[in-house]
């Protein structure tokens, strides 16, 4: 049986507050924390199946052009060139891009071939000894030289925003930079692939297996019935892994080539050339308030790149049309074509830099106007969702606002360069934390089985953000279980599609297939009680209704299997539905070597129901972390002749690392969504980060009174 719900209306059940077994929330420990300690929860590049060969990715040297002849690569087994291969290559996540010729090369380092022999060493040396001859040509790769596209739905307008920046008694109107970023998971990509008849298996680093399954099939010209893909554990994604990369491709058009295993694993430095980036921001935000900091006009021009033909750009606006109210508003979102390497989603797309840079704005016009920055957002928090009045699903950042400056002792900030220690300048910065919700379509099935153990499965995968654990939770706590009596099957699409993981909107979607799986077994119980569900109380094992209480191994005859279906439905349209945070930082700026050191962080966070304390409060720390990395940090250097990424490792990347992050406080505002389906819950993965640069850029400022619009906020910019 499968039970189906498309969310078209509220829910204001408050059952799951009330459930008797009392695990969902709880701040339990990672199911797979033990395996992922110990190496046991291996990642797709530690199989070896037999006979496999390894295969070595051949990188472009040129930024754009033909290749016109790859030569002999001695040692190897195959040099393989595909169309296929090269377009997943050149424009990373499925686009409906027409697919280049094997021959063209988009980008510098773009994987043009790939070398395969029977070690891996084998491989690298025919790869880096190949000959290759090229047809280059002349591209461009700095946003600002060419003329950037206007896409039409993503201008928008109201009033008069020029009027309103000349009639207002206080203006800010300043550009800021971003730099392109990389997502840099942990785990670099790899992917093994293996034929059986027509069918093939690839294991390998995915975020979202169900499109995964449909891109390989595309890729392979295969029917999806034929693919499966593994990827039980993943060592992180950061949007990197939410598409099939070449690594996957390669890897299973030279199995089925050579007819036996086949595996490809990027180097960290593939991993920067190859995985999308981020693209970097050109954001020019104009403000208009009256005297008492009420805006008036809010302008939001965006610059982001991406190579020709491909359909991603940055949404760095995503947020601008609903945090604050103005009358007069303008956006404006234009796109360079230049070749620069592919860009994609990368950790919170489009509100990480988005909303940092706004809230820097906002913190500019607060010092112009003379109001404390908190006061001055909270003068601007609309009622309903401007220009369209929809109604917001569930508003929080009047609270998270009010809740943090009482909890960081907002209070006791001074005036911009007034408090010194020693050789350190000391400041207090916030921000607002705003990301859109996402629900997606997701399935499980949930066996409960006579001897009171429950499994889950489906192809959610978990990529470090503790899935396994929160999808256990679920299930124990509806079924009337001990956490331990569940086991959580998933990254394998044998098992029913799920969202996968993505947008902040994995734990909600699956997580409320799992509810409707769950919800579809408790009805069979309660038939067999005589008694309605809603009555039916399970815990530890036994269910009971009224004053009848029965074991669940009376009840069940072997096992019940159910499945759940969840749909986005009407409530997307009719609620502006978005999670809400405050961002604090308390920072010391160096006065002789403008270094800057967070001191401390703290954020407030409203996401609905918080299914794990640890995990959803684990996600905020590596939120916040990034936002010290996109404020101090990150930057991917392109160079400006030919486009390749000079900063291509984690040492010349660089991300904070446990030195530069202080302890963080997170704080979550008890908050349940009726508009997201029935486990009201929200996306919560990317809040942490969006504002939170803002929040440590604000508070140097603070400090020492510069203004860094050039991020990252180096020293040498700062002296
Ligand atoms: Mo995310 S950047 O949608 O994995």
């Amino acid at each position: 049986m499968t039970r189906h719900l498309r969310v078209d209306g509220p829910n204001h059940d408050d059952r799951l507050d009330h459930m008797a077994q009392g695990v969902l929330g709880q701040p339990l420990n990672r199911l797979e924390g033990p395996l992922k300690v110990t190496g046991r929860a291996t990642y797709a590049a530690e199989a070896r199946p037999r006979n496999m060969a390894y295969g070595v990715l051949v990188q472009a040297e040129i930024p754009a052009g033909k290749v016109l002849e790859i030569g002999d690569a001695p040692g190897a087994l195959a040099v393989i060139q595909d169309k296929r291969m090269i377009h997943y290559a050149a424009q990373g996540q499925a686009e409906k891009a027409p697919p280049s010729g094997p021959e063209r090369v988009e980008y510098m380092g773009q994987a043009i071939a790939l070398v395969v022999a029977e070690t891996f060493e084998a491989a690298r040396h025919a790869a880096q000894n190949i000959a290759i001859r090229y047809a280059p040509e002349t591209v461009p790769v700095i946003p600002e030289s060419v003329t950037p596209e206007l896409p039409p739905k993503k201008q928008s307008a109201t009033g008069d925003l020029d009027q309103a920046m000349r009639d207002a008694a206080v203006t800010v109107d300043q550009v800021w930079h971003t730099p392109s970023q990389m997502s840099a998971a942990m785990e670099p990509h790899a992917a093994i692939a293996e034929w059986d008849g027509g069918h093939v298996t690839v294991r390998a680093g995915l975020q979202m297996l169900s499109s995964n399954r449909k891109q390989m099939a595309d890729a392979l010209g295969i029917r999806e019935s034929k693919v499966r893909l593994l990827a039980p554990y993943v060592g992180g994604g950061f949007g990197s892994k939410l598409g099939i990369n070449a690594e996957a491709v390669a890897a299973a058009i030279a199995a089925r080539e050579l007819n036996r295993p086949v595996m490809v694993a990027m180097t960290r430095q593939q991993v920067f050339d190859l995985a999308h980036r981020r693209s970097e921001t050109r954001q020019r935000v104009r403000l208009a308030c009256d005297a008492n900091g009420v805006l008036s006009g809010i302008g939001h021009d965006v610059l982001v790149s991406n190579l020709p033909g491909s359909e991603f750009s940055e949404p760095v606006t995503q947020a601008t049309p609903f945090t604050y109210q103005a009358a007069h508003r303008q956006i404006v979102h234009a796109v360079s074509r230049i070749h620069r390497g592919c860009a994609g989603s990368v950790r919170a797309p489009g509100e990480a830099v988005g909303v940092t840079v706004f809230e820097c704005a906002m913190d500019e016009l607060a010092e112009a106007a003379g109001i404390d920055p908190v006061e001055l957002r909270l003068r601007n928090i609309p009622d309903a969702e401007p220009v369209t009045d929809r109604p917001f699903s569930s508003h929080k950042l009047a609270e998270a606002l009010r809740d943090g400056a009482e909890r960081f002792g907002w209070s006791a900030r001074k005036p911009s360069g007034q408090r010194i220690e020693g050789e350190w300048f000391i400041g207090m910065g916030m921000a607002a934390a705003v990301r859109v919700n996402m629900l997606v379509e997701s399935r499980a099935r949930v066996t409960l089985h006579q001897d009171g153990r429950a499994i889950v499965e489906t192809d959610m995968t978990d990529i470090g953000t503790g899935t396994y654990t929160i999808l256990g939770q679920l299930a124990a706590e509806m079924l009337g279980l001990p956490a331990d009596r569940v086991e959580v099957r998933l990254g394998d699409t044998d098992f029913p599609p799920a969202a996968g993981s993505g947008g902040s909107f994995g734990a909600a979607s699956s997580g409320n297939s799992v509810y409707l799986a769950c919800e579809e077994i408790r009805s069979q119980i309660a038939r067999t009680m005589r008694c309605d569900e809603t009555d039916l109380t399970l815990h530890d094992g036994m269910a009971r209704a009224g004053n009848v209480s029965r074991p669940l191994s009376e009840l069940i005859d072997g096992q019940i299997t159910a499945e759940g279906h969840l749909q986005p439905g009407k409530t997307e349209k009719t609620h502006r539905q978005a999670t809400w945070g405050s961002h604090w930082a308390e920072v010391a700026v160096n006065r002789w070597t403008g270094e800057v050191r967070v001191r401390r962080m703290m954020g407030v966070f409203a996401c609905g129901r918080v299914l794990n304390e640890k995990t959803a409060r684990s996600q905020c720390l590596g939120g916040m972390s990034f936002g010290i990395g996109i404020a101090l940090t990150e930057a991917m250097e392109h160079d400006p002749r030919d486009g390749h990424v000079v900063s291509r490792d984690l040492a010349e990347y660089h991300i904070p690392c446990h030195a530069d992050v202080p302890e963080l406080e997170v704080h979550f505002l008890p908050e349940r969504d009726a508009y997201v389906g029935p486990l009201q819950a929200k996306g919560l993965g990317e809040l942490g980060i969006c504002g939170a640069g803002a929040a440590v850029l604000n508070a140097i400022h603070n400090a020492c009174g510069v203004r860094v619009r050039q991020l990252p906020a180096t020293p040498d910019k700062i002296i």
